[in-house]
């Protein structure tokens, strides 16, 4: 068996690595496909997938990502294309050291090189190595023109009107500049921005960011610079690409023309006479590296005279005259209070660690996976040890292991439960899995409601308004406990005087509208996001996806399962016949729909809901590719609604008319925005006249 199909929470620490090395090679080739050979093997949102189950595994067992793990590659291409942007000069990276020896033998290398005498004072400039991603900003005669991404070193991305957001990118540069002069440096996100927006981004029931490295990746890589603008990202500079003319004769002269030209610099970086005395600011930044604002993860020497560095040149990606310093994974020592047990969709438990809170590397941390029952008997950790926690610049921290000289008398083995910690069911741990699950099914509130958040998620129905903390707050007020009673959630509201959403504490008639709007515009939902909000054990997104290809509706899809129900059908064939479905995803599929109750809950969501065909979703529609515009009212749909159905056409919608809209359909009182067209000559549809285009 593959480790592919397996779901990220049952994957063991064995099969885990094996998946993230099978990950890395396949994203690797679809990442050659299509930055190099710019031939894509797949979708983007198949790419997307990948990228996604590989996060999702590196976010459970951190102490696995690669160095060479697609989520350290910075370069690999957005859901849509940013338009690609080849450096001139190559942005390369950096050779490690470990060992202070290793410092000193880099030192050695490069006096070896220059055949410098003993006597010739070799300097350094040491500053900390930022863990961000790098850009490169692009000035001419002055002016900000272009800026990139790091890519593959030779070809990153386009993220100009990115870069524009951020206070630390100057528009202009004072005083006396070069022509051309590209300067590179880190974009990065401060550790109390980054858990603010992780909070924000739990409150909405958004996933969150493993790390301040993802989110500020996360955040430059927007296709909207508006989101980009909303995200609170910084840079540092510290090196240059093409220049017209030298600009300094110093690394040190260097960073002073930065300051001058209205650069960031970082304040920790020296210039240093010797070895030692790198080693010595090594020592000095790494003391303070928790209680600074940011993540670092080295200190970067760099050879100070740009003359010798240009002589030392470059091995084939990194150069002679610099190196990288690493620190290790900040860990910390702390008490472990307690093992809860939480209960998942498909009822794994997973077992997670509640710590006395420790500062590990300027973050407080409290809680800690432990994944799952064969990792805490693997690691013998008792409630009562003294753990030793660790972060490696990740947000779930990792318990490495139990202190044992300081293991209180009488602590024993943990013992995994064999119920349900939420409905007291029997647990059951099937032949060659690790997840042991409740077998309470429908009954167990807790999968009920874990599968409630799954169907609003981001990948699923994606509702607006009504994330995990508020799915929670429903649930609690037994107001929403599957997931038609979403949908009916506005009529109940208005039918019951005395028990509106509005009356409960934190409920304005804002923060209301907010969600029956995000719930009435999700009304129209693709095949796709349809059977994968469903939540079928071993469904993913992929899957759902080669399914809703597969079977175009959702009557055919139904009625196919049913059919199938019968192992010698040829539905069942047929099923099988996918490539991407296994067995044990059939089977699991199948067993979903033999329970009266899911189609009971698919019979009623339909009454709810228009699920669109797949065909129609993906196919050639007369308004693929163009973008349209929609202003006044419309009398046949909401604004919302229209614009997710051409969406889902294909098309793209704007808020605003410019030169490259193709459509504008004006419902009444259309204004501005019609006259705007008319001048620009794009073409005016009456509602009446966009429907027909589209098909009805
Ligand atoms: S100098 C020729 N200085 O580290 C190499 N890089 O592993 C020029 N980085 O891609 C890079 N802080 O993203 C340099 N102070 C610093 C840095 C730094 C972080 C990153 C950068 C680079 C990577 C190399």
């Amino acid at each position: 068996m593959t480790t592919a199909t397996i779901p990220v929470e049952d994957l063991t620490l064995e099969q885990a690595q094996a998946e993230l090395e099978r990950l890395a090679a396949e994203i690797g080739r679809h990442d050659i496909a299509y930055h190099a050979k710019d031939a894509p093997l797949i979708s983007d949102a198949e790419y997307d997938a990948l990228k996604r189950r590989n996060l999702a595994i590196e976010a459970r067992y951190p102490e696995l990502i690669r160095e060479d793990s697609p989520s350290r590659r910075v370069g690999a291409p957005p859901a849509e294309g940013f338009r690609k942007h080849r450096h001139a000069v190559p942005m390369l990276s950096l050779g490690n050291a470990f060992e202070d020896e290793d410092v000193r033998d880099f030192a050695r290398s490069i006096r070896d090189f220059l055949k410098l005498d003993a006597e010739t004072e070799l300097c350094f400039v040491g500053e900390p190595k930022i863990d961000g991603l790098s850009a490169s900003l692009r000035y001419e005669n002055g002016r900000f023109v272009i800026g990139a991404t790091r890519g593959d070193g030779t070809e990153g991305e386009d993220v100009t009107a990115n870069l524009r957001t951020l206070k630390d990118v100057p528009e202009r540069l004072e005083g006396p500049v070069p022509a051309v002069l590209e300067v590179r440096g880190e974009v990065y996100m401060s550790k109390a921005d980054f858990l603010a927006l992780n909070e924000a981004r739990a409150a909405a029931g958004l996933p969150l960011f493993a790390n301040p490295r993802n989110a500020a990746a996360g955040s430059l890589r927007q296709l909207d610079p508006k989101i980009t603008a909303e995200r609170p990202l910084r840079f540092f500079a510290y090196a240059w690409g093409e220049v017209s003319e030298s600009i300094a004769d110093t690394q040190w002269g260097f960073i002073e023309r930065l300051q001058a030209l209205g650069f960031h610099t970082n304040p920790l970086a020296r210039r240093c006479t010797d070895e030692e005395s790198l080693l010595a600011l090594y020592r000095e930044v790494g003391e303070k590296r928790a209680s600074l604002d940011y993540d670092i993860d080295g200190v970067v020497y760099k050879v100070d005279r740009i003359d010798w560095q240009q002589r030392l040149g470059f091995r084939s990606r990194t150069p002679r005259w610099a190196i990288a310093h690493k620190f290790p994974a900040e860990q910390a020592m702390t008490t472990l209070k307690d093992i809860i047990v939480q209960v998942g969709r498909t009822g794994a438990l997973t077992p997670v660690a509640i710590l006395e809170p420790v500062n590990v590397g300027g973050v407080v941390v409290g809680r800690a996976t432990l994944h799952n029952e064969d990792e805490i008997a693997r690691k013998d950790v008792r409630i009562g040890d003294t753990v030793i926690v660790q972060r490696a610049g990740d947000v779930i921290p990792q318990i490495v292991g139990p202190v044992i000289e300081k293991r209180p008398e009488g602590a024993t083995p943990y013992v995994f439960p064999t119920t349900c910690p939420e409905c007291g069911s029997h647990a059951e741990r099937a032949e060659g899995e690790v997840a042991r699950r409740c077998m309470g099914g429908l009954t167990c509130p807790a999968q009920a409601r874990e599968r409630l958040k799954h169907f609003v998620s981001r990948d699923a129905f994606d509702i607006d308004g009504l994330g995990e903390k508020n799915v929670d707050f429903f649930w609690e007020k037994e107001m929403i406990r599957s997931p038609v009673d979403i949908f009916t959630l506005q009529e109940r509201d208005q039918a019951d005087p005395f028990r509106k959403i509005k009356n409960f504490d934190g409920w304005g008639d804002k923060k209301v509208k907010k969600l029956f709007d995000g719930i009435e515009a999700r009304r129209y939902i693709g095949l796709d996001r349809f059977i994968f909000a469903l939540g079928i054990p071993q469904i993913g997104q992929a899957t759902a996806r080669l399914l809703a290809q597969r079977y175009h509706s959702l009557d055919n899809w139904k009625s196919q399962m049913a059919a199938a129900q019968d192992r010698d059908s040829e539905a069942y064939a047929e099923l099988l016949a996918i490539n991407g479905i296994g067995k044990s995803m059939a089977e699991d599929m199948l067993r979903f729909f033999a329970e009266p109750h899911n189609l009971d809950i698919l019979t009623k969501l339909e009454e709810q809901l228009q699920v669109e065909d797949f065909a129609l979703t993906v196919s050639e529609s007369p308004v693929t590719g163009k973008t349209v515009v929609f202003t006044g009212t419309l009398e046949t749909m909401t604004r919302d609604e229209a614009k997710a159905r051409a969406q889902s056409l294909g098309a793209k919608v704007s808020g605003s008319v410019s030169g490259k809209t193709d459509y504008l359909i004006a419902g009444a009182d259309a204004g501005s925005k019609a006259r705007k067209a008319q001048e620009l000559g794009v073409t005016v549809l009456s509602e009446q006249e966009w429907l027909e285009l589209i098909g009805g």
